[in-house]
């Protein structure tokens, strides 16, 4: 896994009432070139050890001076979103990890359709600026709540004119998938009930489900407190409540490749050994679940869960 960069908060602005923006610049040397949709991860020292969540780089690609991250406040998270809201000030030092990228656009699509809903316009912000600089030929359909999650709506409406569909209510999807030209893709971010609609329609309408693409807001949740097991090393750790599997693993100096940390990308994938789990992930089939987990995200459901670790 590649080093952490250290980072320091340049400036941090308010979007709206619950959306902060943070500008990111390196303390050491220069920022790793990233591409539109990349996301890091930003590690957090909460009081119960060190969380890690993952932001979507919001800045242009073709400028690596600074990246820019916009963080919305999350009432019911493990603190992270609050800590990035209440704690972090302008001067202030973070580590990031380089970023990875597991949303990009399609090289060779003909038009680019952008469904945002909320906080889900953050990748989109990058797509943007690259595919003003390509001449690519895109519209976005932003879906916020006014007042509240509508962070860089006066930004959008002023740069892409006709181009940006805005909505204050669940647009009318088949409308937006219809009678689109041969080689259209669609890109969805936002909540699982907004991505699985926008596949619903689009099947119903015949597209190709290689032309669709999606993030979803995914990221652990808490749950309950339960012992884990390491067979291979004979060691037991405890996951509490408010700590993800992967995160008591780092927390005991184990690493385990991952990307995401939203159980969307398999780069985590473990076998487990015994012990009911709560499977939390869009990864793994039913089969596979039977044999792996993803600590990102899954969690035991009784006391204890044995890992092949
Ligand atoms: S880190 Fe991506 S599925 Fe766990």
């Amino acid at each position: 896994m590649s080093a952490a960069l250290k980072v320091q908060v340049s400036a941090a602005r308010m979007l709206t009432p619950v959306v902060r923006e943070f500008t990111l610049t390196a303390c050491d040397g220069a920022l790793p070139a990233f591409s539109p949709g990349s996301h890091v991860q930003v590690h957090l020292p909460l009081a119960e050890g060190t969380v890690r969540n993952a932001y979507s780089l919001t800045s242009d690609p073709a400028h690596t001076r600074h990246y820019r991250i916009a963080v919305r406040l999350q009432d019911a998270s493990r603190g992270g979103s609050q800590y990035l809201h209440r704690q972090v000030q302008v001067g202030d030092t973070l580590r990031i990890s380089p970023p990875a990228n597991l949303f990009a656009p399609h090289g060779t699509a003909r038009r680019h359709i952008l469904i945002a809903a909320g906080i889900g316009i953050t990748p989109f912000m990058a797509y943007i600026a690259t595919m003003e600089q390509q001449q690519a030929d895109f519209e976005l359909h932003y879906l916020f709540r006014p007042g509240l999650s509508d962070a860089y709506l006066d930004e959008l409406q002023q740069r892409l004119g006709p181009r940006l569909h805005a909505y204050d209510r669940r647009p009318d999807l088949s409308r937006i998938l219809a009678n689109r030209p041969l080689g259209s893709h669609v890109y969805t971010c936002g909540p699982q009930p907004l991505i699985e609609a926008v596949e619903q329609h689009a099947d119903r309408l015949g597209w190709p489900r290689n032309r669709l693409h999606a993030e979803a807001f995914k990221g652990a949740q808490p749950g309950q407190p339960f012992d884990l097991q390491l067979l291979r090393s004979g060691r037991t750790l405890r996951v509490e409540a408010e700590q993800s599997l992967l995160e008591a693993l780092e927390h005991a100096g184990l690493q385990v490749p991952n990307l995401c940390r939203g159980g969307v990308c398999g780069q985590c994938i473990t076998r487990h050994q015994g012990g009911a789990i709560e499977h939390r992930d869009s990864f793994l089939s039913p089969a596979e679940q039977a044999e792996f987990l993803m600590p990102c995200v899954s969690r035991g459901s009784g006391p204890c869960v044995s890992l092949d670790l």
